[in-house]
């Protein structure tokens, strides 16, 4: 694996990497790796020759009073992660080098990027709009691969990509990958390290009280209802703070108040100062 830290270098070697026409997948991170993020440089290999890890704590994507300095950097640590996984590249640019002094552009995805962590964290998806578009034009990949934890951030993704003709054209540039989660149905995040042994067992009811959510809506409870009822749950349950408990369309975004066939739950709250999503599909098409 070769690790490139300069946008030069990166050049030379992404050239190298396509030699003979050969073909790379991205996998964006904010580093800090779990089985999550190993999950989708396993899956990249089903779709490129070889494949590229970005690890960048992007700063621009983080508001004024969230976890930018405490945000986990352990880059020897992934980096050996990455390794093992027979990753081909890891581009770890710094602040500098991705945001020169003078630096003054940035993206904004309208509609889908409105309401949940859109409204919770003002500026968040233009920051991450931002970065995305500038790995993918610093990387060239032919296909890029995201969480599906992150839904709402992968539904600006494909936004951004169709809208400024980024990456190759076609649906199936930007892969979504299921979430991955732990035995207690808890997803997979480098957040999930900030919570104490009582909030780790707390978290649990975050994916739970989805799954209660959607069996209420099966039997025909209103949203409203099932709404309320799944927020008392998670205060109940150890939560300090819900941002958002919401049913909304899994392509637009749009809230909705009933399913619609193509429905997800979505949900932000916080134990303490740890702040958790999640989401599910309603429908048939549900999977854990
Ligand atoms: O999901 C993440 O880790 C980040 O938001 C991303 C896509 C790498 C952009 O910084």
């Amino acid at each position: 694996m070769q690790t490139v830290s300069q946008l030069d270098m990166l050049r030379n070697t992404v050239s190298a990497l396509r030699a003979g026409e050969k073909t790379l997948a991205l996998v964006p991170t904010m580093g800090a790796l779990h089985e999550g993020h190993l999950t989708l440089v396993r899956e990249a290999k089903n779709h490129a020759d070889h494949v590229a890890v970005s690890i960048f704590v992007n700063p621009t994507q983080f508001g004024p009073n969230e976890d930018l300095d405490a945000y986990p950097r352990q880059l020897a640590e992934d980096s050996a992660m990455l390794e093992a996984e027979s990753v081909a590249l890891l581009w770890a640019p710094t602040v500098s080098e991705m945001y020169p002094d003078g630096y003054a552009s940035s993206i904004s995805v309208a509609g889908v990027s409105e309401g949940l962590c859109g409204a919770a964290r003002p500026g968040h998806f233009d920051g991450v709009a931002t970065v995305v578009c500038k790995l993918f034009n610093q990387v060239r990949p032919d296909v890029a691969l995201f969480g599906e934890k992150d839904w709402q951030q992968l539904a600006v993704i494909r936004r951004m990509a169709r809208d400024l003709d980024l990456i190759a054209p076609g649906a199936d540039a930007i892969i979504g990958v299921p979430t991955v989660r732990e035995a207690d149905g808890l997803a997979m995040s480098s957040r999930n390290r900030y919570l104490s042994p009582e909030q780790r067992q707390q978290a649990a009811a975050l994916p739970a009280t989805i799954e209660m959510a959607i069996a209420m809506l099966r039997d025909g409870h209103e949203w409203g209802h099932v709404q309320a009822v799944a927020e008392d749950e998670l205060l109940m349950g150890g939560f300090t703070q819900i941002d958002y408990f919401e049913l909304r369309d899994a392509d637009s975004i749009a809230t909705l108040d009933a399913d619609n066939g193509n429905a997800r739950i979505f949900v932000a709250a916080r134990i303490g100062g740890t702040r958790l999503i999640d989401n599910r599909a309603v429908g048939p098409t549900y999977v854990t």
